[in-house]
């Protein structure tokens, strides 16, 4: 664990919205660290932090077992703010009453009674978020009311002498009003750390590559994903010729990736592109193979062994260019107690003795930063809109073994779903929709025969977050069109079911 002047440390007692409040420190530019709350006092330490922020949580106070801190924490004299269960654990911890109340999910008013420390400058009302069954009833001592909603008294409270501030409502939530003002009058204000949000212009982000690079060369693995695009396209516009893009078309992208990727490179940063088409040593590589853990290792290490190939026969390359971003960085770190659910492959698993030091001019931004920045770099509105898609392609949406002919059919109806999402208007609101080959048969008349052929599975949802999401809600008339469609113009497809199921449970991918 690094020391660093300007952390803030984070709580984290589970809530679901724990790592928002990083993401929103992020975009002010601070550093945070996250830690269980039994290792609290102990990172707070080791990192010298400035501030404590106590996340919310599932639990209730008095349950056994529910997260705890040391009561030393209040002592430190480092300013803390308490968030929900965060400020229900400080009123309790403290000498204050908590206790069941009416439940409250969702936007309330706060009245301002006093706009100062962690409500200055805010207006007298304003909407916020609430989520939370115990509420706290009586303050501990010493303790003064800055805000409150209709029924809840103590939302918004600070200690009198000590830096120490509690709010039941939540100012990491996106619907939360002047949310980032109330973080940042904690963070700037009271724990005192100077504001550096990040540039999100791309001008000076190329600036950082080229003092990086220099007049060395870039080698670059391009997916024409949002991502890896963006990072390329900063890379090519400061390096120029300096950069060598390569696209490995295994033939499980979706239909037309070549060409966009070849459309970027040559037409729109003039770098020149290699393509390596390898469609056939993927499929080859794929033959027999069922389990999708093992499908995504034998992706994974013929990139890597195609891309190890294509760099020896290169001289002078002294950088390997990545579109890492920064929750690839926070997710690959994971969490202590997390279980693997899918070995997810992607260009950051490029091997380290490729002997080349990395250019990745995205890590510290998040997808709509990146968005963004694509944007303002001069990239087309669909290609920084695409949604994700993952690395080991369709291979992941095709239940069993993947071969040609399935191949075929997984893309004709994932363009068919995708065309009447776009014509429907309802693409860019969804995180993602596909079509899956499920691998179970079914019966159908097509053209007067009886026809036993596969199902296909279509899966459209939201999600801000990618750890959860819901289905998207869809009109009926843009399902019946596409499934029409798909059981027309795709062979070898007997009928068409949706998935509607959230995550948790079912992972976004059926593999
Ligand atoms: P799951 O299926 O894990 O998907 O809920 C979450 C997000 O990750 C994408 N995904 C992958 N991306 N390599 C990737 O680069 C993978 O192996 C992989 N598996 C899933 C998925 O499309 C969704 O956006």
């Amino acid at each position: 664990m690094t020391k660093n002047p300007n952390t803030i440390v984070i709580i984290d007692n589970g809530s679901q919205t724990a790592h928002l409040i990083g993401r929103r420190l992020h975009q002010l530019g601070i550093q945070t660290q996250y830690t269980d709350p039994h290792e609290a006092l102990k990172t707070i330490k080791e990192t010298q932090a400035k501030g404590i922020i106590l996340s919310g949580g599932p639990s209730s106070v008095y349950e056994e077992g529910a997260p705890t801190v040391a009561k030393e924490l209040f002592e430190l004299n480092i300013p803390m703010l308490g968030i929900c269960y965060g400020w229900q654990l400080m009123s309790y911890l403290l000498g204050g009453k908590v206790e069941l109340s009416d439940a409250e999910y969702g936007q309330e008013t706060l009245q301002i009674a006093k706009p100062e420390a962690i409500l200055a400058s805010l207006p007298q009302k304003m909407h916020i978020i609430m989520s939370h069954g115990d509420t706290v009833t009586k303050l501990p001592p010493d303790f003064v009311i800055l805000g409150s909603t209709k029924r809840v008294r103590f939302a918004a409270v600070r200690h009198t002498s000590k830096p120490l501030f509690g709010i039941q409502f939540h100012p990491e939530a996106f619907h939360t009003e002047n949310g980032m003002t109330v973080l940042q009058n904690f963070v700037e204000t009271i724990c005192g750390l100077q504001l550096n949000p990040l540039p999100i212009e791309p001008k000076e982000i190329i600036q950082q590559i080229k003092e990086q690079v220099g007049d060395k060369k870039v080698i670059c693995a391009v997916s024409g994903g949002v991502d890896s695009t963006v990072a390329a396209f900063l890379i090519g516009k400061a390096i120029g010729k300096n950069l060598i893009p390569v696209y490995v078309d295994s033939g499980l992208m979706r239909p037309g990736t070549t060409e966009i990727v070849k459309y970027i490179f040559s037409k729109l940063i003039k770098a020149d592109l290699i393509v390596a088409n390898e469609r056939s040593r993927f499929l080859h590589a794929l033959k027999g193979v069922t389990d999708p853990e093992i499908k995504r290792k034998t992706i994974g290490k013929l990139y890597i062994d195609i891309f190890k190939e294509i760099a020896k026969k290169h001289t002078n390359v002294a950088f390997l260019g990545q579109g890492t971003i920064y929750s690839d960085v926070i997710e690959s770190k994971g969490s202590k107690g997390a279980s693997l659910i899918k070995s997810h492959h992607n260009v950051g698993g490029l091997p380290k003795d490729l002997g080349l030091d990395l250019v990745e001019p995205l890590r510290s931004y998040y997808k709509d930063q990146v968005r963004e920045i694509g944007r303002l770099a001069g990239l087309p509105e669909d290609i920084v809109m695409q949604q994700p898609f993952p690395g080991p392609g369709y291979a992941v949406r095709i239940r069993g073994e993947v071969t040609e002919e399935r191949l075929e059919q997984v893309q004709k109806a994932d363009k068919i779903v995708i065309d009447e999402m776009k014509k429907a208007g309802l693409y860019e609101q969804m995180f993602q929709c596909f079509a899956v080959m499920t691998g179970a048969y079914s019966t159908a008349v097509k053209g007067d025969a009886r026809a036993f052929a596969e199902v296909v599975a279509i899966r459209a949802y939201t999600s801000s977050d990618v750890m959860t999401s819901q289905p998207a809600d869809l009109p009926f008339e843009v399902l019946k069109s596409l499934i029409s469609r798909i059981v027309n113009e795709v062979p070898k497809v007997s009928r068409v079911v949706l998935d509607v199921t959230p995550k948790p449970p079912a992972t976004m991918e059926w593999e």
